[in-house]
């Protein structure tokens, strides 16, 4: 638990760049599993400062993005691909081909070949050395929503309400919010070496609480995580305030 979510993305992002510094020592790639919205903002901002001030380089960087919504243009302004290209692509020196993010254009009958071909290119590097996570209202991570099984893999999921209702303000209004998704599932996430949860804001605190401390149930997805030995829930006082 940090005192502000300024320090805790730091923290999150000094971590990113030692295993990344790490790989390159050893000529590796170092595989990352990233997410959007709000949560990893400051983590990405401060990746971006390590690489202009401080040489750190995403040359060995491969990443994979946890999710994307569907129907989604790549160039829409609420698309995961533009978030990730203002926020952190666009910045750095990542190869292009580097880059996997959920395609959200794909024609319906292309997206199980396309979610399994994600596994696989996952699985043929080597796995996701950390996953980064943040956490939705409803329990979800990545977008798996109330209902996913434990070993769920990439597919195309139905958003919940709640979740549609909470991206209703980037799209002017809920009824522009794409219902689907394509997201990575519970099984993508549980095999990454490292797992990293973070949560900021008062708002985040309750869905914390049941994450850590309630049943482990599909209803509430984030306590899967508590089967793992290998995740870390990094938050700020506020999301932290009703653990006991
Ligand atoms: C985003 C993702 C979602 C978000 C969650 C929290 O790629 O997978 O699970 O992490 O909805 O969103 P924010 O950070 O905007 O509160």
């Amino acid at each position: 638990v940090f005192n502000n979510p300024a320090v805790a993305s730091i923290n999150v992002a000094q971590r990113i760049a030692n295993l990344i510094r790490d790989k390159q020592e050893k000529k590796q790639k170092a595989v990352l599993g990233l997410a959007t919205g709000v949560t990893p903002i400051a983590v990405y901002a401060e990746l971006v400062r390590l690489h202009k001030e401080e040489n750190l380089s995403f040359s060995n960087v491969i990443t994979f993005n946890l999710d994307e919504y569907y129907p989604m243009q790549p160039n829409a302004a609420q698309s995961y691909v533009t978030f990730m290209n203002e926020n952190l692509f666009d910045h750095i020196d990542i190869p292009k081909e580097h880059i996997n993010i959920p395609d959200g254009t794909l024609e319906l009958e292309a997206i199980p070949a396309f979610c399994l071909d994600y596994e696989r290119k996952i699985g043929e590097l080597g796995g996701l050395d950390i996953q980064i996570l943040g956490i939705g209202r409803t329990g979800h991570i990545g977008f798996n929503e109330p209902g996913s099984a434990p070993n769920s893999g990439t597919r195309l999921v139905t958003l919940d309400d709640l979740t549609r209702r909470d991206a209703a303000r980037d799209f002017g209004g809920k009824s522009f919010v794409p219902s689907k998704a394509i997201t990575m599932g519970i099984g993508t996430i549980f095999k990454a070496r490292e797992i990293i949860l973070m949560a900021w804001n008062q708002k985040k605190a309750s869905i914390i609480k049941k994450a850590v401390e309630g049943e482990i149930s599909s209803e509430v997805p984030a306590t899967y995580l508590q089967l793992s030995d290998h995740v870390e829930f990094i938050l700020d006082k506020d999301a932290a305030s009703l653990l006991t």
